[in-house]
This record gives structure tokens, sequence and C-alpha cells, in this order.
């Protein structure tokens, strides 16, 4: 009977239901990969209200946008009767007055030179206010888009770190509502973006001092057929088949890093190592952490010299013609019917305080035909400011953590290692808990 609970009653009940046998400790939502936009990119399932037809909703996680927008409508006269077209989602509005308007136009907006400028013209029929017009940039075709600055509401299942609860969890926020058109080049199914940086108007800022601790962790699958996890709030966390082994306990941590400049998330950088040979980076350099960059993208120079190292240690390796974006491409090579996987060495980014991020074949090598295989970096131009940006092939099947209350990053390295993956968050639970 739970799907036909009034979702009004759902939201306006804004309770997170506490089983008394289980501990919830995060808000865990299922992560699917989608291959078929202009380039790969990772949503998160979570659950929407006023909807007329909708229960999930598909995001895009976004750890650097400023705020999260969707497919929306604004409706001021929700109650009683709701005056939300069919098949659309609906917010409140927020107005021009408000203070949040002002605060997100001029310190937590989009910032991209494709912006056009922003304006106060729209008002609501019977809202005597004006509406708080806010830009988008769509982070698959880079287009800016003047969308609505709004109140809104999600709810999210719970979790104790090894199964997912049907134990709501409001989440309120103010995000945006942009017109449908915006998400024509979005994956098929995703209608919208959701942030999680360091913004005031991000998702984590909200959970500042409630009991959900401001924790982020992700683990993206490398499949299309099977979820991943992110879970919002603290640990334990487990993955199939090591029911016993709390994922904290598998990481390496360093120091999360900000910029006044900036919503991004960064670690610093010193030395990228391959086969006991290393480049220095300058002192000091950060890379900058992205959901929306597929492959990490390295400065000219640094770039140039993973492709010479790694051509120098596999050079009895069958070189491919190139496949763009990437340079160094193998042939793959079949022995007795049987692929052979290709062996290439890891790549330590070695970080600020001496741990290792260890890339490993199924971070570093991309297959892109059947028989043509990719190192999966590419080059982010000799005058780029970022010169390092990691990208999600580098960061499938790791466990990452981002503890924004104690500013550290945590880091698994692959799990494959471990016999396990991202695709391994038992969502199947032994029982449902009601919101009533
Ligand atoms: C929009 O209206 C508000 C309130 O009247 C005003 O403070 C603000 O400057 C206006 N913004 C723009 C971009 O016109
Ligand atoms: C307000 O901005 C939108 C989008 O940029 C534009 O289409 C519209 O013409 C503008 N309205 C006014 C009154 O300037
Ligand atoms: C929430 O949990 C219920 C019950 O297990 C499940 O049917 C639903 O798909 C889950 N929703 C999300 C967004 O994970
Ligand atoms: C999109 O959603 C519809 C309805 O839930 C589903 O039938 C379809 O398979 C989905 N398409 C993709 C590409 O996920
Ligand atoms: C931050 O560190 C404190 C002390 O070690 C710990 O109790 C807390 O749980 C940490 N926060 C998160 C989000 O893990
Ligand atoms: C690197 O960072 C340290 C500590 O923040 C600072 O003292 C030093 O001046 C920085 N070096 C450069 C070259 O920016
Ligand atoms: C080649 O594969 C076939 C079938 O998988 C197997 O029977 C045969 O022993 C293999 N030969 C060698 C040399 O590995
Ligand atoms: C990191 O990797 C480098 C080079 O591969 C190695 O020399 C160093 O011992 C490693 N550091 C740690 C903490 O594992
Ligand atoms: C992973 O599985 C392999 C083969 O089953 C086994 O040899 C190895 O010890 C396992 N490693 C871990 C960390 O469980
Ligand atoms: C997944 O969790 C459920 C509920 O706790 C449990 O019954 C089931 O055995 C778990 N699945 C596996 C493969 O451990």
């Amino acid at each position: 009977m739970h799907l036909l609970l009034p979702l009004t009653l759902l939201f306006l009940a804004f309770f997170s239901f506490q089983h008394e046998a289980i501990d919830y400790t995060s808000m865990v939502f299922p992560v699917n990969k989608h291959t078929d936009a202009a380039k790969p990119l990772y949503s998160m399932t979570l659950m929407t209200a006023y909807v007329n037809v909708q229960w999930h909703a598909k995001f895009l996680i976004d750890i650097e946008g400023p705020f999260s927008w969707h497919d929306c409508v604004l409706v001021w006269n929700s109650l009683p009767k709701s005056s939300c077209p069919n098949n659309k989602l609906c917010a409140g509005p927020i107005s021009c007055e408000e203070f949040e308007c002002t605060e997100v136009r001029t310190s937590y907006s989009y910032d991209s030179p494709s912006c056009p400028p922003i304006n106060n013209s729209s008002t609501l029929p019977g809202w005597g206010y004006c509406t708080c017009p806010v830009n988008v940039m769509n982070p698959v075709n880079g287009k800016c888009t003047q969308s609505e600055l709004n109140v809104d509401r999600f709810a999210a299942n719970s979790s104790d770190g090894r199964n997912s609860f049907l134990a709501y969890h409001g989440i309120n926020l103010h995000a945006a509502c942009a017109p449908s058109s915006s998400f024509q080049s979005f994956p098929k199914n995703v209608s919208g973006v959701m942030a999680f940086s360091a913004s005031r108007y991000a998702l984590p800022a909200y959970y500042y001092q409630s009991w959900i601790k401001t924790s982020l962790a992700l683990c993206l699958p490398s499949t299309t057929s099977s979820p991943g996890v992110l879970f919002f709030g603290e640990g334990p966390f487990y993955l199939l088949p090591h029911s016993d082994v709390d994922l904290r306990s598998l990481l390496s941590y360093t120091p999360l890093l900000k910029r006044p400049d900036s919503f991004s998330y960064y670690i610093g950088v010193n030395a990228i190592v391959i086969k006991q040979r290393s480049f220095e980076v300058v002192e000091n350099t950060t890379a900058r952490l992205s959901t929306t960059e597929p492959y990490t993208m390295l400065k000219t120079d640094l770039y140039h010299w993973v492709v010479r190292r790694m051509s120098m240690v596999t050079k009895r390796m069958p070189l491919a013609t190139p496949v763009a974006p990437f340079s160094l491409c193998y042939r793959m090579f079949f022995n007795n019917g049987t692929l052979v996987d290709l062996s290439v060495p890891d790549i330590d980014f070695s970080l600020q305080d001496g741990k290792n991020w260890t890339i490993t074949r199924d971070n570093s090598i991309k297959h892109v035909t059947k028989d043509v295989a990719c190192l999966a970096f590419v080059d982010g131009g000799a005058k780029t400011e970022q010169a390092i940006v990691i990208g999600t092939f580098q960061m499938m099947d790791n466990f990452l953590l981002f503890d924004l209350e104690n500013s550290t990053f945590g880091f698994s390295s692959s799990l494959l290692k471990m016999n396990t993956s991202c695709s391994n968050f038992n969502f199947t639970n032994s029982f449902e808990t009601y919101p009533l």
C-alpha cells in the first residue's frame, strides 16, 4: 500500500522513520551508468514529490555544480487542488525578492561565458511576485539555459550500510526548474542534476548539523547492467561478498581541498609514477575531481609524459591506430579463441601526504572496439589552469569517500583486486518498513 500513500502526506510529514532494530546511518541511492549520451555519465535514482506519474527519477551526479536542477514546473498554489500539469514534476517558486535569490545569483551561480544575462521578467499567473531566473549549465553539451529557482522536495531510502530500506528520508532544498528541452541531450530517462559540491546551495550544505553526517560515498559501476551505489551519510559501508569488511577500513586518506574560487573538490598530487619512473608535478598541484568528465584530463606536458612512458614500458604490445580522444591504443589479441588481457603497469598518483591512488588496468585501459583498447586519459591542453582533472573512468569500481565534515578524501583503489565491485551493494532487504 505504500505506493498508494498520498505523496503530499508523505512530504508534509518530513520524518525519517527509525526502525527499532536498525541503525540507519545514511541515505542510499542506486547509481546507473549511461552510455547513450555524447559521453558516459552517471545518475542516481531518487524519489520525487508532487508526482503525477513519476515515482523514481534519475539525476546526473555532479560533484561540482553550485545547485541542483531538473525538469519541473513552478506552481505556487499546489494546495488544496494541485495545479501541477499531468506528467510533470512541480515545485514551489522562490521570489526574486528573497535573499536566497540574490545570493544564488550573485555568489552560487553556474559560471560560464556562454550564459546569457538573467532578468526578472517572469511572473506566475495569480502569484503577485517575480520569479527568480537563474542560469544552469548543461554538463552534456555545455549550453546555458535560464531556469527558475524553487523550493524542492525529494526523498531517499535509508541504509545501515548493508541494505537499502524503504524508510524515507526527506531531502528539502533549493533547486531550479529547467524546461524539458534542456534534457534532450541527456541520457534517456535522466531528468535532472543533483549537485554535491561545496556550494551553500548544493545538497551537502542542507545537512549541516543534522543527524545525517555530511559525507558522500561514491561507488560508480563499470557496467550499465547493474547499479553501483551512492551513500550520503556516515558508514559503515559493505559490499558483497564481504559482509564483515567495512569498506572504510580499506581506504587510504588524503586531505580534501577546496578553493575559494570554486565549488569543486581537489586533492594534492606530488607525482605520477609508472614503473618506478615518476613525473614530479609543480609544487602544490591539485587535481580536481569531476563526475561529469569521463576520462582523466592531464595538461599537455604531463599527458605526453604519461603516453611516452606507457608506450615505452609496453613496447612489445602491438599498437592500433589511435581512436579519438585517445592517442595510445593497442590491438587486442586472441590466444586459442580467448581474449588475452593487456598487461600494462599500474599508474600511481602519488598524493600530497605520500599515499598512492593506484590506477590499475581496469581504470587505465578502455576497450573501444572488439579488438582495440586505449589508454583512457585525455590531453587537457597546454594552457589549462587545471593540470589534472580526475574523471569517472578512473573512479569506476573504486570506493570513494568525501568526508566533508573532516575534509578528508578516502579512496580504495580498484575493488576488483578485493574480489568485489561497485555493483555489489545488496539492494534487497529482508523486510520493508512503511512511513506510517
Ligand atoms: C530583480 O528584482 C530584484 C527585486 O526587485 C532586484 O533587487 C534585482 O536587482 C533585479 N535583478 C535583475 C537582474 O534585474
Ligand atoms: C529574459 O531572459 C530570457 C532568457 O535569456 C529572454 O528570453 C527574455 O527575452 C528576457 N526578458 C527580458 C524582458 O529581457
Ligand atoms: C526504495 O526502496 C524500495 C523498497 O525496497 C524500492 O522498491 C525502491 O526501488 C527504492 N527506491 C530507490 C530510489 O532506491
Ligand atoms: C526509460 O523508462 C521507461 C519507463 O520506465 C523504460 O521502459 C525504459 O526502458 C527506460 N529506458 C532506458 C534507456 O532506461
Ligand atoms: C569526522 O571525524 C570525527 C572524529 O574522528 C568522526 O567522529 C566523524 O564521524 C567524522 N565525520 C564523518 C562524516 O565521518
Ligand atoms: C605550497 O603550499 C605551502 C603550504 O600551503 C606554501 O607554504 C608554499 O608557499 C606553496 N608553494 C608554492 C610554490 O605555491
Ligand atoms: C584451445 O581451446 C580448446 C577449447 O577451449 C581446448 O580444448 C584446447 O585444449 C586449447 N588448446 C590450448 C593449446 O590451450
Ligand atoms: C607509492 O608508490 C611509490 C611508487 O610506486 C612507492 O615507491 C611508494 O612506496 C608508495 N607509497 C606507499 C605509501 O605505498
Ligand atoms: C580473490 O579471489 C582469488 C581467486 O578466487 C583469491 O586467490 C584471492 O585470494 C581473493 N582475494 C581477496 C582479497 O579476497
Ligand atoms: C541481501 O540482504 C538480504 C537482507 O538482509 C539477505 O537476506 C540476503 O541474504 C543478502 N544477500 C546476499 C547475497 O548476501
